[in-house]
């Protein structure tokens, strides 16, 4: 009697051991990998126990409704850290405004411009990538169900338009090429174009996304140079290619 072909034994064992991979990786990968712990529901009072004060507790951090265990950064979050004011509480406005004092420490973003909400949002996914999500702090963000508040859709709307516009601005200054320029301690500061003429420019979106006027420089070529709005240098000739400020 002929013995089964090797290739054909071999396949079989292949097929075999990826059979049994197949039913044994979940059981072993979850073996390893306990589940995040369930998201809870913190009140303000439940969140402020663990602001680092007490050493046996983790510590917890709140970004737009969102709390994260922040205890591998301790030496920022806990007592004495840089950052312990953000531990314990929501304090979303003090990502941008850098005022950890009083009033600072505030989850309410009121009068903040877009592309400041879309900073706080950005630091809020910096956590959810880097420390764990533990749960939902009730209040601005999320009512007592869990669910997101309008307060929340539209920060997160308001960060979404500052992103179209930032994207938007970007787009259209790279149409008109920036000045060079260049600082040194006696000649003081110079701005020039290799190709056409510099100009001062109000960036046309960034009273949508900062609630100020912003200036830029930019090269114009000769034929452009009769649009509105565009400022030539003081003490700095028409056709002049560089300019001292
Ligand atoms: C609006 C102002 C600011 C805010 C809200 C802020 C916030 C933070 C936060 C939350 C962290 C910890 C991140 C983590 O968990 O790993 C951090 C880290 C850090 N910040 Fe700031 N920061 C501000 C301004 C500054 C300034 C002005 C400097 C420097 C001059 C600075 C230097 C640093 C450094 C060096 C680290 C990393 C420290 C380390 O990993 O050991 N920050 N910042
Ligand atoms: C921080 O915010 C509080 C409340 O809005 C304000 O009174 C205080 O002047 C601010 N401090 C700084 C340094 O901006
Ligand atoms: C955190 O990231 C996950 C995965 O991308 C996402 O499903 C979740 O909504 C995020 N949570 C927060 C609070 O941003």
């Amino acid at each position: 009697m002929k013995g089964i072909s090797p290739f054909v034994g071999i396949a079989i064992t292949i097929a075999l051991i990826s059979l049994l991979f197949t039913f044994l990786y979940p059981l072993l990968y979850h073996h390893h990998s306990p589940s995040p712990p369930t998201p809870r529901l913190f009140t303000v009072e439940d969140l402020a126990i663990y602001n680092g004060t007490d050493n046996s507790l983790p510590i917890f951090l709140g970004i737009l409704g969102s709390v994260f265990d922040v205890t591998k950064g301790k030496s920022h979050y806990g007592q004495g850290g840089g950052y312990n004011h953000f531990a314990g509480r929501d304090a979303s406005r003090a990502f941008v405004s850098g005022n950890f004092t009083g009033d600072g420490l505030t989850d309410s973003l009121a009068e903040l411009s877009s592309t400041e909400v879309k900073s706080i949002v950005e630091w809020r996914d910096f956590y959810n990538r880097t420390y764990i999500y533990v749960g939902k702090l009730v209040g601005r963000y999320y009512n007592s169900e869990g669910n997101p508040t309008k307060y929340l859709k539209g920060v997160e709307a308001k960060a979404k338009r500052g992103a179209q516009l930032m994207e938007k601005q970007k787009i259209e200054e790279a149409k008109v090429p920036g000045c060079n320029s260049r600082w040194s301690q006696d000649e003081g500061s110079e701005v020039w174009c290799d190709n056409g003429y510099p100009r001062l420019v109000q960036r046309p979106l960034e009273i949508a996304l900062t609630g100020k006027m912003s200036k830029r420089c930019a090269c114009y070529s000769e034929i452009d140079l009769d649009q509105p709005g565009l400022e030539v240098y003081e003490g700095c000739g028409f056709l002049s290619k560089s300019c001292r400020l």
